[in-house]
């Protein structure tokens, strides 16, 4: 199976975006328009639909969803209901996005017509209605595994998209991507599209209260990995910066909170402005090799995407530190102090470490109960996934086979990366 991302061209020019050089180069920053806060959606009207209800001539509003969070929906139905849209729940998202889930999502939609789309849900929901928007949009489009991130799409010539993140963590109410599955490979398929960024999103944390404390913390820990990922990449500017390295700070102070008590509504609030800001900022910039080495070792271990990208900061933040010294902005924010920069990056890796053991997560492979033997024996696919994904892009060191496997050694031993 030939991805886009694995093009020739795109793989020869990659290394040259990840030096330095990309710096300076004009950049773009896409937003949604946004609400945030507790009244971003309120079930009695007001809110994000009074200015999305005069966009949409027919007020068909098909909205996408999973089982677990369908209470969610039908709050977000009632909303619309009060502008008077007609909707249509649709329950059937599956973990994970496989295309095929697509298509089924897709067919519903097609058959009911909206001229809204709302996604109501985590990251794989959002992803889902953004693929099954472009099958509604464009019927002539069969095969998602083909279109690449400069394919023209012309959405929206049916319908705007509203997402609704009931999770803070993925940022996909903020982003132009979707991580789907592949059904024939099984292997993730992110796609991308200046034109899948929402038109809205409402950032309400009344959506989150009384998620899981183990899915607070995988999901905080994916906002934490897309902020720092991104202020260490070369596509970073001054913009995503500021996104990022607040999306830090926050995470750092409120994460602990909403893992120990999830109706703590400040922590909430503040989580889920923290995935947002961190998802504008990577969004507009990279992800770097915490998601492609975590893209590999979730799909080869299942292991919750958060985690299993969390877990390499530390490492992937000392990989950097040879051609980058971007993390003393992150210590900056966090008032980590040192005499020599050295120090510096010691004291964040600690800092991040302390971090994850707050919210009860293993700072190694093995404390993930990965067996030596286990990863010896799939070393080989998780190297070669974790080179193709396209966020090996974004990294600001290229990275080698010899180095990414050390890399998974280190992060199974819990070793400070010295090469
Ligand atoms: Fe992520």
């Amino acid at each position: 199976m030939t991805y886009w991302f694995n093009a020739p061209g795109l793989r020869e020019m990659a290394p040259l975006g990840s030096t330095t050089g990309a710096r300076g180069l004009s950049s773009t920053l896409f937003v949604p328009r946004l609400f945030i806060g507790v009244n971003a959606i309120p079930e009695h009207g007001g809110g994000i639909v009074n200015y999305i209800a005069p966009l949409c001539a027919r007020k068909k509003a098909f909205i996408v969803t999973d089982e677990s969070v369908r209470t969610l929906a039908e709050r977000v139905s009632n909303s619309l209901k009060t502008r008077q849209f007609t909707t249509e729940i649709w329950d059937g998202a599956k973990p994970e996005v496989p295309i095929a889930n697509v298509r089924e999502c897709a067919d519903a939609m097609i058959k009911f017509e909206p001229d809204l789309i709302v996604g109501v849900g985590g990251g794989s929901v959002m992803d889902l209605s953004k693929a099954a928007w472009i099958f509604y949009e464009r019927p002539d489009i069969t095969d998602l595994t083909k279109f690449t991130p400069a394919t023209p799409l012309n959405l929206r010539k049916k319908a705007l998209l509203l997402c609704v993140p009931t999770t803070s963590g993925t940022g996909s109410e903020v982003t132009s991507a979707a991580v789907l599955t592949d059904d024939v490979g099984g292997r993730k398929m992110p796609i991308a599209s200046r034109e899948l960024f929402p038109d809205f999103a409402a950032v309400d944390p009344t959506f989150t209260i009384g998620m899981p404390p183990k899915l607070t913390a995988g999901t905080g820990l994916d906002a934490l990995a897309h902020a720092i990922d991104c202020v260490t990449s070369p596509t970073s500017n001054d913009f995503t910066d500021a996104l990022a390295l607040k999306a830090i700070s926050l995470v750092f102070k409120y994460l602990p909170r909403a893992y120990r008590d999830p109706r703590d509504r400040e922590a909430r609030l503040k989580m889920h402005i923290a995935a947002t800001m961190a998802g504008i900022a990577f969004g507009n910039a990279a992800c770097t090799l915490t998601h492609s080495l975590g893209h590999a070792l979730g799909k080869v271990f299942h292991i919750h995407h958060g985690v299993a990208v969390g877990i390499f900061i530390p490492y992937t933040q000392q990989f950097y530190s040879v051609v980058t010294d971007k993390y003393v902005d992150v210590c900056k924010t966090l008032d980590i102090k040192g005499r020599t920069n050295e120090q510096k990056l010691a004291r964040l890796v600690g800092e991040v470490k302390d971090l994850l053991e707050s919210i009860d997560l293993p700072l190694t492979l093995e404390g993930l109960g990965i067996t030596r033997e286990q990863l010896a024996a799939n070393m080989k696919k998780l190297v070669i996934d974790s080179l193709e994904d396209p966020d090996t892009f974004g990294s600001p060191r290229w990275i080698t086979e010899e180095q990414c496997e050390k890399l998974f050694w280190y992060t199974f031993e819990g070793k400070d990366v010295d090469f």
